[in-house]
């Protein structure tokens, strides 16, 4: 596998000389900020996160206007509901460490140098973080882009480049194409950046069946290029699915190819220290780019791309959102380092559960609002997911179907728990009724595709 990763590193190596010849990254001033008394400083003295507290509730407790019945004064009235659609698994959104390291940092800061990194926005807490990540996910080194979405287009434009800049005349010949195999549930960030690729003409994308590594292999193999990628979410967002990551690993020492994961909705929630699927499975050195987000378990806003120092140098020198689009703002930069403190939270919440999302199949994409609105009536928001969040016509077997009913996909809803607010209505009859009415709403859709 050695010799896959050092050509990819000659690449990175190569793209970079022509991109930054006069190496104008190795001189970008590093911004530091006004040193701050122990007071002031957001980091100093964070609280640990000694487990669950009534500041979990904040958000997940949470009213809706119902336009049919106005009250006395002309407003909607509201209904109450449980709040089972959000990312923020571990609640950590709302917890006093975040709001105060934050709260600390706006007073301090105010939402910091407005600019991009490139510019004058990255700062040494943007630094702090980033190191943090890289740590988590066992790399040399980590970007912090402003959105997951910006993460993924900033990595597969930098990877893009990586052809346009080696090619030997303007546009890359076929054979100086980048070959990438994609899932075909892979999030849009993932399918934007691809279509980006393409149209640059860096790029020939396969895309194979669901997590179905017979047809994967079979592309690879037949692929005459050699240089080759391969994208996959590990959690599939939508269905709620994890990738078959040993067969992917499997496969890379077969093929060698450079592979990259979508770490969106296991990071900081799945493995011991919240290194996600690689740590699950401790295999970080067996994948080369790792993407995530700030904005799932994190409870932040962000993105970020965990990979070696070269290739960290041609996401910050060829990410195109990375370089164009104003940097996170310190608040959030630093609500987000908080996590770092959270891992003693992430082991308290020893749920069973292997996945934070269950996707309910319930057939059309009528039903799928019909089933959200029933569970919205009875106090929980469970949302609808319809196309283009999921494919219109899609066919798919869904693992955790209740009853394991086949079914024909229009429609699914999602149920988003994690930590504590699953524990405890696990333990209460609520959590039961809830459970009821999705199984007497589900079962008649899924009879009726199978029909
Ligand atoms: C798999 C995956 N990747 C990337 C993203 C984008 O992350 P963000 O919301 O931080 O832009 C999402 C968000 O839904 C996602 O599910």
């Amino acid at each position: 596998m050695a010799s896959v990763v050092v050509m990819w590193e000659e690449l990175v190596v190569m793209a970079l000389a022509r991109v930054d010849k006069n190496n104008f990254l190795r001189y970008l001033p590093k911004v530091c900020l006004t040193k701050l008394s122990a007071e002031e400083d957001p980091l100093a003295d964070i609280e640990t996160l000694d487990g669950p507290g009534p500041w979990d509730r904040t958000l997940l407790e949470v009213e809706v206007e119902n336009p049919k019945a106005p009250t006395s004064d002309g407003e909607a009235a509201r209904n109450r509901m449980l709040l089972f659609s959000a990312n923020d698994y571990l609640n950590l959104s709302t917890h006093p460490a975040v709001r105060k390291a934050s709260a600390k940092a706006s007073l301090a800061f105010g939402m910091g140098p407005r600019s991009s990194a490139l510019v004058s926005s990255h700062t040494e807490y943007h630094r702090r973080l980033e190191n943090v990540l890289a740590e988590m996910h066992k790399k040399e080194a980590c970007v912090v882009t402003p959105t997951g979405f910006a993460a993924n287009t900033a990595f597969l434009s930098a990877l893009g480049g990586i052809a346009t800049h080696n090619a030997a005349s303007r546009r890359p010949a076929e054979q100086e194409k980048i070959a990438v195999f994609s899932d075909a549930l892979n999030h849009a960030s993932i399918i934007d950046g691809l279509r980006m690729m393409e149209r640059h003409q860096q790029a020939v994308v396969s895309v194979y069946r669901p997590s179905d590594m017979q047809h994967l292999d079979e592309l690879i193999s037949n692929c005459p290029l050699e240089r080759k990628v391969v994208i996959t979410d590990s959690l599939f967002s939508m269905e709620g699915d994890f990738a078959p990551m040993l067969d992917l690993v499997q496969l890379r020492k077969k093929h060698r190819f450079l592979f990259v994961i979508d770490e969106a909705h296991t990071a900081f929630v799945c493995g011991r220290n919240g290194g996600g699927i690689g740590e699950v499975y401790g295999i970080e050195d067996q994948i080369d780019i790792i993407v995530g987000t700030l904005s799932k378990a994190g409870g932040c806003l962000g993105g970020f791309v965990a990979c070696s120092r070269k290739w960290s140098d041609l996401v910050r020198g060829l990410g195109r959102p990375y370089i164009f689009s104003t940097a996170s703002p310190l608040p959030v930069i630093v609500a987000a380092y908080v996590w770092d403190r959270a891992q003693e939270f992430a082991a308290m919440t020893k749920h069973p559960a292997t996945s934070p999302i269950l996707s309910l199949v319930v057939g059309s994409e009528d039903a799928a609002i019909y089933a959200s609105k029933h569970m919205m009536e009875r106090g929980f928001h469970v949302i609808a997911i319809r196309p283009p969040a999921v494919a219109p016509n899609a066919c798919r077997k869904p693992k955790r179907s209740i009853d394991g009913c086949r079914s024909f996909i229009h429609g699914a809803v999602v149920v988003r728990c994690f930590g504590r607010l699953f524990r405890e209505f696990t333990r209460r009859t609520r959590t039961k009724a809830l459970l009821a009415d999705i199984r007497s709403f589900q079962l008649p859709y899924c009879c009726e595709a199978n029909a």
